[in-house]
């Protein structure tokens, strides 16, 4: 019993640290200058329809949420963090339509059993750090019959390779959390889901991040808007050299994933996969 409060003691901690840290910067610049194209992918891929009941998990500020809600599905944006809403509400109205906000654990869905017919989440979901937990929440939350699509970032793309290059600079993951871009193996993914789904289609695709006139440029952006990479330099704030070379880990990393075309292209890569639960 009491090694149970403890556990759940420890889980609120950690949620409220990454609450806390999805709130530094600004990601919903990140969204609406950088990934844009990403939300209207996956809902694209997942053949949101009107008139749908649809759950975007780890919505932030509506990247995916807002353009299934275009499409005339009823849309409900679920989030840890519910400091990225403000802005979430400004970019559905300036579309012209209703989401609803609420705050949210992907790991405990504030939602019936099955009472969505879509259950969506853009590079989201990815990093609720208990991955069995968070998809088996997904699952129950979708009806029978319905749909599941989920766009994660590759574990050998660019972020999948910015997160391995900060590690050695944050401090150490807290027991039993996973890394966020195994969801962007299918294996990984597809043993999550086990054989309570069907249908899968799992399909590797490439943004192309065209905004940054150098790879340093990318550097210098991520480190204000991006609250995992603000962290990890508030972590080693007080040594220089610590600074140093991560400013220079990051460079090189932007450097070996650009096109190489003369002007500064990276290729992000990430992985969608879709799937219906079984009826
Ligand atoms: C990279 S952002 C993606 C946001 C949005 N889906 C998009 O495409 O722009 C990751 C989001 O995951 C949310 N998040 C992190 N851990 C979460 C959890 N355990 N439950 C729900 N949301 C979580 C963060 O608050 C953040 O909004």
């Amino acid at each position: 019993m009491t090694e149970t409060i403890d556990a759940l003691t420890q889980d609120r901690a950690l949620k409220a640290r990454h609450r806390a840290m999805w709130a530094l910067g600004d990601y919903p610049t990140v969204a609406s200058e950088v990934i844009p194209e990403l939300g209207p992918v996956l809902v694209t891929a997942t053949g949101v329809r009107c008139g749908e009941r649809v759950l975007d998990v780890a919505a932030g500020s509506g990247n995916a949420a807002v353009p299934a809600a275009l499409t005339g599905a009823a849309v409900v944006a679920s989030d840890l963090t519910p400091e990225l809403f403000t802005a979430g509400r400004a970019f559905a109205a300036a579309h012209g339509v209703d989401v609803t906000w609420e705050e949210g654990d992907a790991e405990a869905l504030p939602y019936d059993d099955g009472a969505f017919d879509v259950v969506l989440s853009c590079v989201g979901v990815m990093f609720a750090p208990h991955h069995q937990r968070a998809a088996d929440e997904l699952l129950r939350v979708c009806r029978p019959g319905g749909r599941i699509g989920l766009l994660s970032w590759t574990p050998t793309g660019f972020v999948g390779e910015l997160f391995r290059t900060m590690k050695p600079y944050a401090p150490p993951p807290p027991p039993g959390a996973q890394p966020p871009p195994l969801w962007g193996d299918e294996d990984h993914v597809r043993g999550l889901l086990g054989d309570l789904v069907t249908d899968v289609v799992a399909q590797r695709q490439t943004l192309g991040v065209e905004q940054f006139p150098t790879p340093e440029a990318w550097r210098e952006y991520w480190k204000t808007v991006y609250g995992p990479t603000i962290a990890v330099y508030r972590h080693i704030a007080g040594d220089p050299e610590e600074v140093a070379a991560l400013d220079r880990d990051l460079t090189d990393l932007a450097v070996r994933y650009d096109r190489g075309t003369g002007s500064t292209v990276l290729d992000w890569e990430y992985l969608i996969i879709t799937a219906r639960k079984q009826g």
